[in-house]
């Protein structure tokens, strides 16, 4: 794979820095790029747009297979991205298919959340709109939710089978993965809750059983969307299914989130970064060293995107940007960055002056 990666780095010696890009509030606001964000990736390729920085996305975000977010990404800022090049909320949950490859999960979210998890792996894995379906009356709402009402997708169509749907019903549910933010919170609190306390069968007996493990891709409690003031994100979300829980449930809420801020998170991003620099790194089993004097991270949530290059270290430089989740004007007092920027043409600007 890394061979393939080398091949779109221009250029005969390597560069020994790379960039990880936020998406939300740096990049993008809703669908519309901001921050001269087209002008400041097209400054990392040549003139033949062969990639000449190492560079990726690393987002909370997603929803979407990262090879379609590639696409997306590619058409929004006019230049060639590799779905390598996108790191997602999610992406760490492809570590976890040798767990789950054919225990039946159900994957939450907008977006394709259940194409996310195939393509990862997982064999046995439906969407919670798919799983609800089974259930009449699982959402006493449901009636009033037009959205669903009209709902006549090809996927649905599928689960009009009756002893399919028995079949889903009887199953256990082993595992709920939060892949992208809920679009029907009181449909899928109450459906996680269900599942979650019943030991992954909703409507059964309510015991005291394990409960099956939860994750999350991020635990955002606000991302800067096209709204002028910040929006609640998956933290928030989580607070609002945890403190139900911990409400009907004697034992808390057990969950793991993954993503940003997390220590792996950067690895991960380091890896991949390190894959992109120079196919050396598996031909010659370095995977484990760094190939890069400086990894700079581009982000607009301090406690997100700052913290996170802090905790993971060397070689993290944190570039914080204005045209997000942040807006004072001199550095966070919580999570200070290495240098605040106003956009992130201007980060980008700085870091090619720098690096010479
Ligand atoms: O839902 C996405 C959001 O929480 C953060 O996205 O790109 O700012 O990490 P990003
Ligand atoms: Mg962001």
């Amino acid at each position: 794979i890394s061979r393939s990666f080398s091949r779109h780095l221009s250029g005969s010696k390597p560069p020994s820095f790379g960039i990880a890009f936020d998406i939300d509030g740096v990049l993008l606001r809703g669908n519309t790029p901001i921050g001269g964000s087209s002008e400041a990736l097209k400054r990392l390729y040549d003139h033949s747009g062969t990639l000449k920085i190492p560079y990726i996305f690393l987002t909370n975000g997603g929803g979407i297979c990262e090879s379609k977010r590639a696409l997306e990404l590619s058409k929004l800022f006019g230049v060639k991205i590799l779905p390598l090049q996108v790191v997602q909320g999610h992406s760490p949950f492809q570590q976890l298919v040798n767990r789950f490859e054919y225990r039946f999960v159900v994957a939450v979210g907008k977006g394709e959340p259940a194409a996310v998890m195939s393509a990862y792996g997982f064999k046995n894995v439906l969407s919670i709109d798919d799983y609800a379906f089974c259930f009449d009356d699982i959402d006493p709402l449901a009636s009033q939710k037009k959205w669903v009402v009209d709902k006549t997708s090809d996927d649905r169509d599928s689960f009009e089978d009756q002893a399919r749907r028995d079949y889903v019903k009887s199953n256990k549910v082993e595992a709920a993965f939060i892949v992208s933010d809920s679009v029907d919170w009181s449909r899928d609190i109450q459906i996680l809750c269900d599942i979650l306390r019943t030991g992954g069968l909703p409507g059964s007996e309510i015991k005291l059983v394990q409960q099956p493990p939860l994750y999350f891709a991020h635990d955002d409690l606000e991302y800067k969307a096209a709204f002028s003031t910040e929006r609640f994100g998956m933290g928030a979300f989580r607070i609002a299914l945890q403190s139900i829980f911990n409400s009907i449930h004697p034992n808390p809420l057990q969950y793991t989130s993954v993503g940003k801020p997390n220590r792996s998170a950067f690895k991960n991003a380091e890896t991949v970064l390190g894959h992109l620099y120079d196919q050396r790194i598996s031909e010659h089993k370095f995977a484990d060293i760094s190939p890069f004097k400086t990894l700079y991270m581009i982000g607009d949530n301090p406690s997100v995107d700052i913290s996170g290059a802090q905790q993971a270290g060397y070689p993290w430089f944190s570039i914080l940007t204005r045209t997000g989740v942040f807006k004072g004007k001199g550095n966070d007092s919580k999570f200070p960055a290495d240098m605040v920027v106003d956009t992130v043409e201007d980060a980008v600007e700085y870091i090619l002056k720098k690096e010479g």
